[in-house]
């Protein structure tokens, strides 16, 4: 049974995590005389391909595999999905299922809110950045050669459901990424959370069983809550956001290639802990236990060095700004961030600089 909800009234909806009951049961028990398609890509369908063949079968769902990799979230992949739901007939009260990582995530979630006008989808997420993050929260989307993300739609999945199992054949680096997703919560889910990243990252690195069902618990738990309170990103949501300026700048500074999301996010948090010490946000009695997180922020290695004057500028086409000013989620204490706007310049390149030529 699950234990953890995303609390949002008549769409309150559960998250399994690592429970006994198998997909196919809870799916069936759940949606009982519905339809159903999966979407997953062709990475997945090489790796479980005799999964997704006994849900399929067991579910008589029909499969829909779309290209791997970012470059394929995008209309045309979204517009193939259509196309399979509308040529075999599903109809209004059909559920999609999204098996696999946050691309597939986001874009049969867009699938979903726009077959019909919306229908039920149901989250599998199979990275740890998915599990973590992109599963949870409603946001669906693909990209547009503009940028990324700007065709989406708000919908909430009627049900998450995560098997921790699948990250043993997720490649290290895909892992070390989405744990930026998972650290980034020790700045923002509060003491107990950042006591425990503190305390497990070791274990944490060494992917230890129980500690990752332990973190992704916790940071579940810590995003379902978020999403309760602010569903559409008009306060607290943007607290998700720790350190993601400095990494939207980052990724965009090499053109969103040879750096992965969650790497530029491990950097970002570098950035955002080193101005809010520097802009004094931090209070002395605080600075020894952030001195501690601080020295366990991952680096991974860049392309090529950035220079801190081309960071300064992207910064400025982050989302969360209002009226061209730089809005940035800063740690004040343990656990507790804030949204902080008027840090000057002067600040935010000298943190540039120090981050990112030391
Ligand atoms: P991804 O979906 O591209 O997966 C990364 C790689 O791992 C892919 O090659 C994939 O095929 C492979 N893979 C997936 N599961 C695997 C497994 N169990 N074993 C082996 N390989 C596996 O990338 P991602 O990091 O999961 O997601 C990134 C996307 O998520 C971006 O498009 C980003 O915009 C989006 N995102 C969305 C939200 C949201 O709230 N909706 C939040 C964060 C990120
Ligand atoms: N990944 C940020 C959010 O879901 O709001």
């Amino acid at each position: 049974m699950p234990t953890i909800f995303v609390e949002l009234k008549e769409r309150t909806y559960p998250i399994y995590l690592d429970e006994g009951e198998s997909f196919p049961d809870v799916m069936a028990d759940r949606f009982p005389d519905r339809r159903f398609a999966l979407v997953t890509n062709s990475r997945l369908e090489e790796l479980y391909g005799d999964l997704i063949e006994e849900w399929c079968d067991k579910l008589h769902a029909v499969k829909h595999i779309i290209p791997d990799g970012e470059q394929y979230k995008q209309l045309d992949t979204w517009k193939g999905i259509l196309d399979t739901l509308l040529a075999r007939r599903l109809d209004r009260r059909a559920v999609l299922v999204a098996f696999g990582g946050g691309v597939v995530g986001d874009i049969a979630g867009f699938a979903a809110a726009t077959f019909m006008r919306g229908i039920d989808y149901v989250q599998v997420p199979t990275t740890l950045l998915a599990m973590v993050d992109s599963s949870v929260g409603g946001k669906t989307a693909v990209n547009h050669p503009m940028g990324k993300n700007l065709i989406g739609a708000f919908h909430q999945p009627r049900l998450v459901f995560i098997r921790t199992g699948f990250l043993t054949t997720l490649p290290d680096r895909e892992y070390f990424a989405g744990y930026a997703e998972v650290f980034k919560n020790a700045f923002i889910g509060g003491p107990e959370m950042f006591a425990f990243i503190d305390k497990r990252h070791g274990e944490l690195m060494a992917k230890d069983p129980n500690a990752l069902k332990e973190a992704i618990d916790r940071s579940v738990r810590i995003k379902a809550r978020i999403v309760s309170e602010d569903e559409r990103e008009s306060g607290n949501r943007a607290l998700l956001n720790f350190g993601h300026t400095f990494a939207h700048a980052l990724e965009n500074n090499y053109k969103y290639t040879g750096i992965l999301h969650g790497e530029a996010v491990h950097w970002g948090m570098a950035c955002a802990l080193d101005l809010a010490c520097r802009s004094k946000l931090v209070p002395p009695s605080a600075v020894g236990r952030f001195e501690s997180i601080r020295s366990k922020i991952l680096r991974p290695e860049l392309p090529s060095p950035p220079q801190p004057d081309d960071l300064y500028r992207a910064m400025f086409s982050d989302k969360k700004n209002l009226h061209g000013a730089l809005r940035l989620v800063l740690p004040t204490e343990p656990g507790i961030s804030s949204i902080t706007e008027g840090i000057d310049e002067e600040a935010i390149t000298a943190t540039l600089k120090n981050v990112f030529t030391d």
